[in-house]
């Protein structure tokens, strides 16, 4: 059987909100997944230590793991290290940049939000993709950490506070505010879809990079399919020990992972920015 595998890294679990579309549309595939714990959170990082962080991590894992594909599945490392990534592997990748393309052919109002990591809000990356793909579109952005949290805590099992995320979306939820699509330009924020949904008008479209992702790989593995190989399990890789591992592995269950294992990669060479939360 054709079964494409994968290496699809994010700072924790956020990549599994792409990983649960690649599942979708290419049932067979399977997965190694790293969460760069040691590093989390990427949007609090500054960019030259992002950049060394997964040009350091990728050659390793790429050798042990031997991906057909490999999905930097993070809007933060991808609006900065694609090309740099590239230079250091012949192996596809794949990168996860904000949906604001669609997002701004879509809006009838002409107002768009994306909601993304502070690192991911402020790059030129999405200066360029505005300046390119939503001329005449108002682009109201919002960069929070707690959200990726309060993803994380989610997938332990923990309740998601809706007074953090009612403060935190309050600006797209103004009654005089005529946005109409929201990016989730993290990948940690699908998790929190029903939540988010919730908390904005019915009529505001939510927009998410999964399934152009997923169509993506698909479309590289029809043109170079991989080789006739057994179907092999999942594996969910942190990058540095992790306390409550049992904690987590109920909901890595719904993703196809049966358990938590470790890698020992060292934390990054510099500290964060300030402003973590
Ligand atoms: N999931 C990541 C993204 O798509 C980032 C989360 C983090 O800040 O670590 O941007």
């Amino acid at each position: 059987m054709h079964s494409p595998n994968f290496l699809i890294m994010d700072s924790g679990v956020g990549g599994l909100s792409i990983w649960q579309e690649i599942r979708r549309r290419l049932p067979h595939s399977h997965c190694c997944y790293v969460a760069d714990n040691a590093a989390y959170p990427y949007g609090a990082l500054a960019e030259s230590v992002l950049t060394e962080r997964l040009a350091t991590l990728l050659p390793g894992l790429e050798q042990s793991v031997r991906p057909d594909i490999v999905v930097v599945a993070c809007n933060t490392a991808s609006t900065l290290v694609l090309d740099r990534l590239r230079t250091l592997t012949s192996t596809p990748i794949i990168g996860v940049v904000p949906a604001i393309k669609p997002a701004a052919a879509a809006s009838r109002s002409r107002h768009i939000a994306l909601l993304a990591t502070p690192g991911t809000v402020t790059r030129p990356y999405i200066d360029r993709l505005v300046a390119e793909f939503a001329v005449g579109c108002r682009v109201t952005r919002i960069g929070s950490h707690e959200l990726v949290q309060a993803a994380e805590q989610k997938l332990r099992g923990d309740p998601v506070d809706s007074g953090v995320l009612a403060r935190v979306l309050a600006p797209l939820r103004s009654n005089d505010s005529d946005m109409d699509h929201l990016v989730l330009g993290c990948t940690h924020f699908p998790l929190l879809r029903d939540e988010i949904r919730t908390l904005l008008a019915p009529e505001i479209q939510i927009i998410d990079s999964g399934d152009a992702i997923a169509r993506r790989a698909a479309q590289l593995l029809a043109a170079s399919p991989p080789p006739l190989r057994a179907p092999q399990p999942n594996r969910f890789l942190f990058t540095a020990e992790h306390s409550t591992p049992r904690q987590l592995e109920p909901g890595l269950h719904a993703f196809g992972f049966d358990r938590v294992r470790f890698l020992d990669t060292g934390a990054p060479q510099s500290g964060q920015k300030s402003g973590a939360s």
